[in-house]
């Protein structure tokens, strides 16, 4: 064992880390990472199935990617982009705002993170609209920061003991599948979950008085569940036909992600605003408010910039990010590769009781785990089944305690993707035969 033990480090962290700071799964520290494949620190090496919480779609360490910070960081690491502009920050905003979905003239305000870039829509939204309220979905995850926080709405310890949150926000329910009622067809179902979604506005919540409905399309936290298209083209029709601006979260599915550039894309609808980050410079420190410019001109400077928002290193990267996803065609390869791993998971689910519905679009799956009697979610089995595939030699985790997150990077190989179900099948083959217990830290384990 090298002196630098998983079990060492981690010790050592653990003296000064704070709890909130990370989700506990296994018990490694990553030291390197190439393409779909990354390394712990004693060597031992692992398909990544997780993608960094899909912020890594072109791999780890992509060549094109490392090549473009190391030449911006020998030039300018950082200079704040809040005062002086820079050239690859210049040039991608450009680059960014034709590639959002989004016609017409549009305009960005950068941000760090995923969640500050949320915020930036809360803002922009109250600015343009001069209504004060918000409306989101139960299950999404919006981020982190109060603004985005308050958005959110997919674990009790995002909000326990912070609050009051951000006012005037309020949440309607997502038309997720374990919602449908047996036998219920996906019209009424349609039907059923936009009565819901209308309720508030029926009740309490003057729509004229309402700045923005923010929706993930196919909500990943909230366990890669996509919304039924007509239900979110009814809540788009509700939004523009009262004046309010309908915003999509991006930030994990974004990005060739699901099978598209964009997953709003799935649905044929465009929205006037989007966040976006994680994978958009390769997981370093990047992200983006977008949105109809007339919107983005609704507020002045100092409103939404960071010191270093827009870094020189971060756009640079973002740059060669956008050309990988080009050159190697990475969107139509999560499409293609993304409808492999769908009939794998079919064929695994026809074997056994034990896995319900699998959703998949493009490289980006929610597998529910269930009790064969019940058909409940079942989180021990989960917790095991990932456990196992730790052990076999890929990463995988858990959403929601009894989904399986399946979000490989998009360079992942086909020799690589095989393996990663060889994997898997052999978990579920061993869950099956009633081999498989629980880790010693099973109860520290997932969210
Ligand atoms: C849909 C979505 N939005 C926003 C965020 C927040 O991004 P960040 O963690 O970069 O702040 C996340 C993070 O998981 C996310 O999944």
């Amino acid at each position: 064992m090298s002196t630098n033990s998983n079990r060492k480090l981690l010790a050592e962290e653990a003296e000064a880390l704070a709890d909130a700071a990370r989700i506990n799964y296994f018990n490694i520290v990553i030291e390197s990472g190439q393409g779909a494949v990354v390394k712990d620190i004693e060597g031992k090496q692992y398909i990544d199935l997780l993608s960094s919480a899909s912020a890594t779609n072109t791999g780890h360490a992509h060549p094109h990617v490392v090549r473009a910070i190391q030449e911006q960081a020998a030039k300018l690491i950082q200079y704040t982009p809040a005062y002086f502009a820079n050239e690859p920050a210049a040039k991608l905003a450009q680059r960014l705002c034709a590639l959002a979905p989004i016609s017409g003239s549009k305009k960005l305000a950068w941000g760090n993170s995923g969640s500050d870039a949320n915020d930036g829509i809360i803002k922009f939204a109250r600015a343009y609209t001069k209504r004060p309220y918000l409306v989101s979905f139960m299950g999404a995850y919006h981020g982190s920061t109060y603004g985005s926080m308050s958005l959110s709405a997919v674990s009790l310890n995002m909000t326990r003991n912070i609050g009051p949150l951000l006012p005037g926000v309020i949440k309607v329910p997502y038309p997720d599948p374990w919602q449908r009622l047996k036998g219920e067809s996906e019209d009424d179902f349609v039907t059923r979950m936009f009565a819901e979604f209308k309720r508030p506005f029926e009740t309490f919540l003057p729509a004229e008085e309402t700045a923005l409905i923010i929706i993930e399309p196919i909500q990943g936290d909230g366990g890669i569940v996509k919304a039924p298209t007509a239900f979110v083209r009814k809540v788009a029709e509700f939004a523009h036909s009262h004046g309010i601006l309908f915003a999509v979260d991006e930030v994990n599915q974004g990005l060739g992600r699901t099978g598209k550039w964009w997953s709003i894309q799935h649905f044929d609808i465009e929205p006037d605003l989007i966040s976006v980050g994680k994978s958009l410079a390769s997981g370093l420190p990047l992200s983006a408010v977008i949105g109809r410019a007339e919107i983005m001109d609704s507020l002045g400077a100092p409103a939404h910039l960071f010191t270093t928002s827009g870094n020189p290193v971060t756009t640079a990267a973002a740059m060669a990010t956008l050309d990988v996803i080009e050159d190697e065609q990475l969107v139509q390869r999560s499409a293609d590769l993304g409808k492999e791993a769908k009939e794998f998971f079919e064929a695994e689910q026809a074997k056994y009781d034990f896995i319900g519905q699998c959703r998949m679009y493009g490289l980006d799956g929610g597998i529910d785990i269930v009790d064969p009697q019940t058909q409940k979610p079942d989180p021990v089995a989960t917790t095991k089944l990932i456990y196992r595939i730790f052990e076999l030699g890929a990463i995988m985790i858990s959403l929601k305690t009894n989904v399986l997150r399946f979000q490989p990077p998009l360079v992942i190989t086909e020799k690589q993707l095989h393996q990663a179900f060889k994997i898997i099948a052999q978990a579920f083959s061993e869950l099956d035969e009633g081999k498989l217990t629980l880790p010693h830290n099973a109860d520290n384990i997932g969210w």
